[in-house]
């Protein structure tokens, strides 16, 4: 298949490819999301196998505006009207009871539907045009997911009909995910809205244990998305827990074809192949590196990631969870 590289000023072309039922690429603040009709359980379905994704990994509508949602809900309860008016247009997604339109092919045969009204200006354009638009990220299942036009290329081209390119995104993780379904909501996911601007709008609010510890054996997930291998560069990563001095001795003596995450305040005192991931309290810019520094890395062949385990609090939840994967939720604790 011949895929067409299109310009922010060309959502007319990419709404009449979504129309016809095909798949195009589209630009969010927080990654690219590969996009068909939602209402269109055939297009949906190429999705899965252009990513290669498990069919039993139910997808998000994307809607742009919030009128929108009423054919697409069976329910819309008062904790989800307080989350979208402080964070719609934006980077969260809210799971509620789903309408008898929304095709099996989009919510893996669940009964709920993942909602989200992105902020990205070129998405909102294209979703007014054509229809509602179910879309992970655009990337091949378990890689890290695409933050700029040229990622979505790497992994995509030749496999769907479109790539709109809307340049980097800015957040660089994917949306919060949080299910309102269940009698406290809970987070399923982290991203670009923090648990405590959550908690700050509808209160109390638990944390899916998947987010921070792998599934034991024989549990399932609430989000099916985190059973899986996700994130992962070609190269090992190694998260490392220890203060700045520990860190920078221990990767220095690193031998072999390795490269390190650090903080821009260390740059200086590695003496091995280095990428900064920004200053150390700076998380938003963490987060804004973190999936192409995954792919700069395979780029560039090298065997090793090393890098700081992440904290915990606010959007550094999210970098955490995504590293952790990709790192097998393996951590060396250093001492001396
Ligand atoms: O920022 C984002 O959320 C990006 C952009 C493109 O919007 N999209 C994205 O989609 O990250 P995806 O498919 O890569 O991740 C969606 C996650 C998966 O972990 C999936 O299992 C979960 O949301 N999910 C979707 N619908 C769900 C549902 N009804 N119940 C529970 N989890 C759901
Ligand atoms: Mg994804």
């Amino acid at each position: 298949m011949e895929t067409l590289l299109l310009n922010r000023n060309q959502t007319d072309t990419a709404a009449a490819i979504i129309q016809r039922g095909g798949l195009v690429a589209v630009p969010t603040e927080t990654v690219y999301g590969l996009a068909a009709d939602a209402l269109n359980g055939k297009a949906v379905a190429k999705i899965f196998r252009a990513k290669g994704r498990p069919m039993d990994n139910p997808l998000i509508v994307h809607i742009s505006e919030i009128a929108q949602i009423s054919g697409l809900v069976s329910d819309f309860p008062e904790k989800a009207q307080k989350l979208a008016d402080a964070f719609w247009p934006g980077p969260l997604t809210i799971i509620l009871p789903k309408s008898d339109r929304i095709p099996d092919e989009v919510s893996a045969g669940l009964d709920t539907v993942a909602i989200r009204l992105p902020m990205n200006e070129c998405a909102r354009e294209l979703i007014a045009k054509s229809a509602p638009l179910a879309a992970p990220s655009a990337n091949l299942s378990g890689s890290p997911s695409p933050t700029t036009a040229e990622h979505v290329k790497k992994d995509m081209y030749g496999k769907i009909d479109a790539i709109l390119d809307g340049g980097d995104c800015e957040v660089g993780v994917e949306s919060t995910v949080i299910t309102l379904v269940t009698e406290v909501p809970r987070i399923l996911r982290p991203g670009g809205i923090t648990a405590e601007q959550i908690i700050g709008v509808i209160g109390e609010t638990k944390i899916d244990d998947a987010v921070l510890n792998p599934l034991k054996d024989g549990q399932t997930a609430a989000s099916p998305g985190m059973k899986y291998k996700h994130y992962s560069p070609k190269a090992n990563v190694v998260l490392l827990k220890g203060n700045s001095d520990q860190f920078i001795r221990y990767v220095n003596r690193q031998k072999g074809n390795p490269v390190v995450l650090c903080y821009e305040e260390e740059m200086q005192r590695i003496h091995i192949d280095y990428f900064s991931v920004g200053k150390e309290n700076d998380y938003s810019t963490q987060a804004h590196r973190l999936f192409a520094l995954l792919r700069d890395a395979d780029e560039k062949a090298y065997d090793t990631i090393y890098a700081h385990c992440p904290k915990t609090d606010g959007i550094s939840l999210a970098v955490y969870n995504r590293i952790i994967r990709a790192a097998g939720f393996e951590v060396t604790e250093l001492e001396g």
